[in-house]
């Protein structure tokens, strides 16, 4: 008789490669049988094998540095540690440090992904994440999700496979070119690669630079926004009038979609509608978008969230 496991049993066996399948999300009720990758508080580590850089002067500002030797858990491929980072004054560095990063021996030596990191606490109700080699994924050991692991065509690290996980995880660059290997806490690579950046409270897109929105009826989501908080989406409503609203859901805080059929919001998460207004117009969401004001002149748009 053929025994399952509780994976297989909650998530049908196929969640997974169905998911990466698709490319899609999928929101099954599974857990993982992932574990939490080893804690390690840094500052605790011997003869200095991880260091912050905190001099403004230095060229590795804010910068981990890591040494492998001090880090056996890293040493196979597919190893996997939790790096407590110190706790600092707020203002010592120009930008929020996570209190944790998970640190990933992904790929074999010299794949350019030979090493991750990413935020270490999963953003839906944050447990502690694992990486899974045998899926290439990172993975929530409480209810499911799940998180892209290598840049593939049209994905970056860090990026949610498997819901109920409503945002994406931080990555961080690693340059492995020598030891120790520096790992920068400053940018969220993912989001930094096409995100938008805010200007004097403004982002300035050129039409012909989001081909989505090109026809009417097309639509925008920026998952990240530099200099804004939350996603934003666009929308091309007429020929001379594209809306943008916060896409974060007033529910619990997945990104909202845009439904060309019905020519309204939704939520992926838990079914919310939003009118192009922002409005609710189906709950659990307890209170509109926001909508942000913008100015289109046919070949610019100006989208104002200061
Ligand atoms: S805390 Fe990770 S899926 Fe719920
Ligand atoms: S997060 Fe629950 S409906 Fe959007």
């Amino acid at each position: 008789m053929m025994t399952l496991s509780r994976r297989e049993v909650l998530c049908g066996g196929l969640a997974t490669g169905a998911v990466l399948a698709s490319g899609g999300l999928s929101a099954a009720g599974c857990g993982n049988q992932v574990v939490p990758a080893p804690f390690v508080d840094v500052t605790t580590l011997p003869g200095d094998p991880a260091a912050l850089d905190l001099d403004p002067a230095s060229m590795s500002f804010g910068q981990l540095a890591v040494r492998l030797a001090a880090l056996p858990d890293l040493e196979p491929i597919g190893g996997a540690v939790t790096l407590r980072l110190p706790k600092l004054t707020p203002g010592t560095l120009p930008f929020a440090l996570p209190p944790s990063i998970l640190f990933v021996h992904r790929g074999a030596p010299g794949d350019p992904q030979e090493y991750i990191a990413t935020d270490a606490t999963c953003p839906h109700a944050g447990c502690p994440l694992g990486y899974a080699p045998e899926d290439r994924l990172i993975e929530c050991p409480c209810h499911g999700s799940r998180f892209r692991a290598t840049t593939d065509p049209g994905g970056c690290v860090g990026q949610v496979v498997h819901l109920p996980a409503p945002s994406a995880l931080r990555a961080y660059g690693v340059d492995a070119s020598g030891d120790p290997l520096l790992i920068n806490l400053s940018v969220d690579v993912c989001a930094a690669a096409g995100a938008p950046t805010v200007v004097g409270g403004q982002i300035t897109l050129a039409l012909a630079d989001v081909p989505e929105l090109a026809m009417v009826g097309g639509s925008k989501v920026f998952p990240s926004v530099n200099g804004f908080p939350d996603p934003i989406v666009l929308v091309r409503q007429d020929a001379m009038t594209v809306d943008a609203l916060d896409a974060k859901c007033t529910h619990l805080g997945c990104t909202v979609a845009f439904n060309p059929t019905r020519m309204d919001l939704e939520c992926p998460c838990h079914g919310s509608t939003y009118d192009l207004t922002g409005q609710v117009t189906h709950p659990p969401a307890p209170l509109p978008l926001r909508k942000l004001p913008v100015s289109f002149d046919g070949t610019t748009i100006i989208v104002t969230v200061g």
